[in-house]
């Protein structure tokens, strides 16, 4: 358990963290999201007790982390998978962990074995890929077997077998009962890893909430397509739809998740359709609807989805095969208008 309570943190000038309150439980990942320079690390670090917060206090498993008699055994973190010796072999690098941690050297070889580096424990930590090194944080992570861990963005550079295998080394740790705080911006894979969420933005908290719950804030979207769009739309305005234009050709938007009701319109109506599809929303949607106003390092360009399409501003982002309704926008045939900068706000 982690328990956090009324942190600020401020460097001279700057408020990293501020008035910071939430918990952490044991037997689930928590994902710890926000946008860059939210203060998730300071937040991470002055858990540890590797940062003094200007007030409040953390307590891990009861305690400040440092009042902990074997704090090794309570919590351990992976915060920057570079800062190993490039000259020590892996194996060394445990075994000076382990004598630090007052850990016996035996757990050096278990720690490799569950991270998979045990053939390459003589090599040089110099020589490792971004990905070896991260398994060897992990391994570090684990060698006083802690109730606690913590991970800042441990997927960040690793290929996707190595994120699959991030993602259910995440799991198996909380599965046994230890508390897993884990911060990312890859949303689409916390929403696969993560059950519990903080969100944090400017330094305050956001959210303390769980993914599902998270998600279910943003509305579905039901996608049509269809050479008829013109006389569709018409048919679904007059039924109490609002649809919209989603800037592709014969394509159609309206919000909400009756797709069987939209599916009889077009029957009763005599209107082929191409496409009937309903697009669930993401976490990284509801993410961002939620931080949009806690974003401090923006380009001025418009953000363009994974279908090529351009939202407004972080908003418009969609994770769905069928990419974003742009609301406000009136379906329009044949029109290609995107939305402006913060055109959905
Ligand atoms: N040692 C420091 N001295 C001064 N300012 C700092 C220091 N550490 C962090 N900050 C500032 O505190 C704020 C929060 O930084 P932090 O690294 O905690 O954010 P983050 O959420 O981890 O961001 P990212 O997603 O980019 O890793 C930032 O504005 C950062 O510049
Ligand atoms: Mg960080």
């Amino acid at each position: 358990m982690i328990e956090v309570s009324n942190l600020t943190k401020r460097y001279g000038q700057k408020t990293a963290v501020q008035d910071l309150t939430f918990s952490v439980k044991p037997g689930r990942v928590t994902g710890f999201l926000g946008p860059n320079g939210a203060g998730k690390s300071t937040t991470m670090r002055m858990i540890l007790g590797l940062d003094n917060p200007t007030t409040g206090h953390a307590l891990v498993d009861g305690k400040p982390f440092a009042d902990h008699q074997h704090p090794s055994r309570v919590a351990a973190a992976l915060l920057d998978a570079t800062w190993v010796h490039p000259s020590r072999p892996a194996r060394a690098h445990l075994e000076a962990q382990a004598a630090y941690g007052n850990i016996p050297a035996s757990r050096v070889n278990e720690v490799l074995d569950l991270v998979g580096l045990r053939q390459v424990a003589k090599k040089k930590v110099g020589g490792f890929s971004l990905g070896m090194r991260q398994r060897l944080g992990l391994a570090s992570a684990m060698l006083g077997d802690p109730k606690v861990l913590m991970f800042d963005e441990p997927v960040n550079g690793l290929d996707p077998e190595g994120i699959l295998w991030v993602r259910n080394f995440m799991k198996a740790r909380a599965k046994e009962g230890r508390t897993v705080l884990v911060s990312s911006h890859l949303l689409s894979e916390m929403a696969l890893t993560a059950e519990d969420l903080i969100v944090i933005g400017k330094g305050k908290l956001r959210a303390q909430t769980s993914v599902h719950d998270l998600v279910a804030t943003q509305e579905a979207t039901i996608l049509v397509r269809t050479p008829d769009a013109t006389a569709f739309a018409e048919v679904l305005r007059h039924n109490g739809f609002d649809p919209q234009s989603t800037g592709e050709a014969q394509q159609i938007a309206v919000k909400g998740k009756n797709i069987e009701q939209v599916g009889q319109l077009a029957f009763d109506n005599n209107v082929l359709l191409h496409q009937l599809y309903l697009d669930q929303p993401s976490l990284e949607q509801a993410f961002m609807a939620l931080t949009q106003d806690d974003v401090e390092y923006r380009t001025g360009e418009p953000i363009a989805d994974d279908a090529g399409q351009v939202g407004g501003g972080q908003a418009g982002a969609g994770q769905g095969a069928g990419g974003p309704v742009n609301p406000g926008q009136q379906f329009a045939p044949g029109q290609q208008n995107f939305p402006q900068q913060g055109g959905r706000r």
